[in-house]
């Protein structure tokens, strides 16, 4: 097997990645304690997005025409024929003969091969993130840094107690960022356990400020869990904050 290129296995360098091309590429370098993540725009060409729709079961065309709105569905057969292109590529499959499964809270997981791969997608309006990893289970989100009218209020409604009052210690110049950071932080984990917001989102705590290591601090309902996940800021860019919650099992020991 060729050794490793550092930057794949760098969890916080993501980086914009052709595929199938590079999957291909990448695929003989998923090592059982790596996990890769790409980063991809959903807006595509419609030849493209008629060529990614073709991949798509029935099932999924009927979820996607259940979009009201042209550009969600649009970004939703996009963003679903990407994974499966990515997947086959990793897997040596054509894409349209991947079957998924959902566990008991909407986490598609591959059925067909069963769970050959952990994956896991994030999207905000045009960008998407994937992770893939051989060896844990994932969780990703990623949310573009937007204005709110009251960072402080939705923090009060959404974070723990313990996040909330490191959230009010910090300068108001410094919230808006750590209300993204810690939000997606959160939902990283709760899609990594595959719970989603099934999971309470005030029942566990992560850091708070936006340049403080990412790290799952405490989980109330199950305190073995903390010390089974890490969690990774990505660099998505300026205008986004995306994090990556990787079982300890993905890591390696
Ligand atoms: C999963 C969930 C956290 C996604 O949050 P989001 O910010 O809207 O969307 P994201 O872009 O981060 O992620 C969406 C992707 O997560 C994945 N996903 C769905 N359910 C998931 C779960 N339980 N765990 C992990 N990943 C999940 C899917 O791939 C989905 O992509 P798709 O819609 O194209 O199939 C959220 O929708 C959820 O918890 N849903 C289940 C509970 C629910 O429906 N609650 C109602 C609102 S409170």
């Amino acid at each position: 097997m060729l050794p490793i290129p550092r930057t794949w296995r760098v969890l916080t360098d993501v980086r914009w990645h052709r595929w199938p091309d590079e999957a291909l590429f990448g695929v003989r370098r998923l090592s059982e304690d790596g996990v890769h993540v790409w980063r991809t725009g959903l807006d595509v060409p419609a030849t493209r997005l008629a060529g990614l729709g073709a991949y798509l079961t029935p099932e999924e065309m009927a979820r996607a025409e259940r979009y009201r709105f042209p550009s969600p569905r649009r970004r939703f057969i996009a963003a679903r024929g990407l994974l499966r292109e990515l997947l086959g590529a990793y897997l040596e499959l054509d894409p349209a003969r991947l079957r998924f499964r959902q566990n008991a809270w909407g986490k598609p997981l591959l059925l067909e091969p069963p769970d050959a791969l952990q994956f896991n997608v994030a999207h905000t309006e045009d960008l998407a993130l994937i992770a893939v990893s051989v060896g844990g289970a994932v969780g990703i989100d990623v949310e573009r840094v937007r204005p709110l009218a009251h960072p402080d209020r939705l923090a009060a409604r959404t974070f723990s107690p313990l996040e909330y009052a490191a959230f009010r210690e910090l300068p108001p110049s410094q919230q808006l960022e750590a209300f993204f950071a810690v939000w997606t932080r959160k939902e990283a984990y709760m899609k990594a356990r595959g719970w989603g917001f099934h999971l309470p989102p005030d029942a566990f705590d992560v850091t708070v400020a936006p340049d403080a290591p990412p790290q799952l601090l405490a989980d109330r309902q199950a305190p073995a869990e903390a010390s089974r996940w890490s969690l990774h800021d990505l660099a998505v860019g300026t205008a986004y904050r995306g994090s990556l919650c990787v079982s300890s099992l993905a890591r390696g020991p």
